[in-house]
């Protein structure tokens, strides 16, 4: 009966949900002036209470801004407890964390400056650190730098990290043709129902979903449920972006899956129930490679 229902709600997904992956725009409006001083920030391992950890140490540009290991190492070599997302496109998850407990960026840089494995630091060791050096000050052309401001800036500059003109997008907006194998795997990406969770502009972000909905996943830390305490929220996570997936092994929250192919199959078998063929599973791959964009433009 169960699986009746979850059957008959995905495929009314299906129905709903289609094309419903939108394009990334291709710009965002944001304050240049914070952002570059945000871009700073996010660089500099003074924000950090051993001075060797900064966003971009777990965050890294050439890692598609997430980390390539299980977790990442924060302040005095501590190992993080959950695999580290990318920062990419992150102004357009609905909340942010993979719990979704910060309702923005700002929460979300607030609660990182002070967790105590990733950069353990408090508002009066952030402003005495920041107040230290004289080039913040002139930046931000104030004789003092708020705590406030320092969140402000890094999170005006995440709002920079978008990456517009994949060749889905391109693909949508009647630009380009996908090729026979790409088209199957988006195809089939809409057939078994993937799309009722990874859609929108960020093919995910939008919701929270189970892991484990068809055969239960047994390695749940940190998850909804940790939060909201209701037994439905168990195994409960903000569905990831799947934008840059390929830029970004290994995948889940536990960093379990080493290779997009195997995150690929798990999904299909956890939470649709199918044991999806080597074929279907590469279609599928390709076409999720055309969801990686451009890499952001550092430079302003
Ligand atoms: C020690 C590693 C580490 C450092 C340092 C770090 N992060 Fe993270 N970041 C993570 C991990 C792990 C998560 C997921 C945490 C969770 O969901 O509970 C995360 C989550 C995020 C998210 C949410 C993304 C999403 O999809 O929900 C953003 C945005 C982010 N970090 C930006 C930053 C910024 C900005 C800084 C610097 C102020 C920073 N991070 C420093 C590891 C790190
Ligand atoms: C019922 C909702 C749902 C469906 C259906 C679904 N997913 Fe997911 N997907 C999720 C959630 C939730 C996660 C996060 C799981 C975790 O790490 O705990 C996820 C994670 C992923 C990841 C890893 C992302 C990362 O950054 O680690 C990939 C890749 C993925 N899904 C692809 C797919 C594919 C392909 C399908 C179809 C075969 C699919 N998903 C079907 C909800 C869903």
């Amino acid at each position: 009966m169960i699986r009746f229902f979850i059957f008959m709600s995905i495929s009314i997904g299906i129905v709903c949900a289609q094309n419903l992956i939108t394009p990334i725009p291709k710009e965002i409006k944001y304050n240049k002036q914070k952002a570059k001083i945000g871009k700073m920030l996010f660089f500099d391992t003074r924000l950090s209470k051993d001075k060797k950890v900064s966003c971009a140490s777990c965050h890294k540009p050439s890692n598609g801004w997430s980390d390539n290991k299980k977790v990442s190492i924060g302040v005095f070599g501590q190992k993080d407890t959950i695999q580290t997302p990318t920062v990419l496109n992150a102004i357009f998850n609905f909340r942010e964390f993979w719990n979704g407990r910060a309702k923005d960026l700002k929460e979300q840089v607030d609660t990182t400056l002070h967790n105590n494995i990733e950069m353990d630091m408090d508002k009066n060791s952030i402003e005495k650190n920041v107040n230290s050096i004289k080039l913040y000050k002139d930046m931000f052309k104030k004789d003092y730098v708020s705590y406030k401001m320092v969140v402000d800036a890094i999170a005006e500059f995440q709002k920079t990290l978008i990456t517009p003109g994949a060749k889905f997008d391109r693909y949508i907006e009647g630009k380009v043709k996908l090729s026979k194998d790409e088209l199957n795997g988006y195809k089939t990406f809409k057939r078994l129902g993937c799309i009722t969770c990874h859609n929108g502009k960020n093919v995910g972000g939008n919701s929270f979903q189970k892991i484990g909905i068809i055969f239960k996943y047994d390695n749940c830390p940190n998850d909804r449920h940790s939060i909201t305490k209701i037994s439905i929220d168990k195994c409960v996570y903000k569905v990831p972006t799947l934008r840059n997936i390929a830029l970004t092994p290994p995948y889940f929250h536990d960093g379990s899956a080493k290779t997009l192919k195997s995150a690929i199959e798990k999904m299909a078998y956890y939470n649709l129930g199918y044991i999806i063929n080597e074929k279907e599973i590469k279609n599928i791959e390709k076409f999720l490679k055309t969801l990686t964009g451009n890499s952001p433009k550092l430079s302003e």
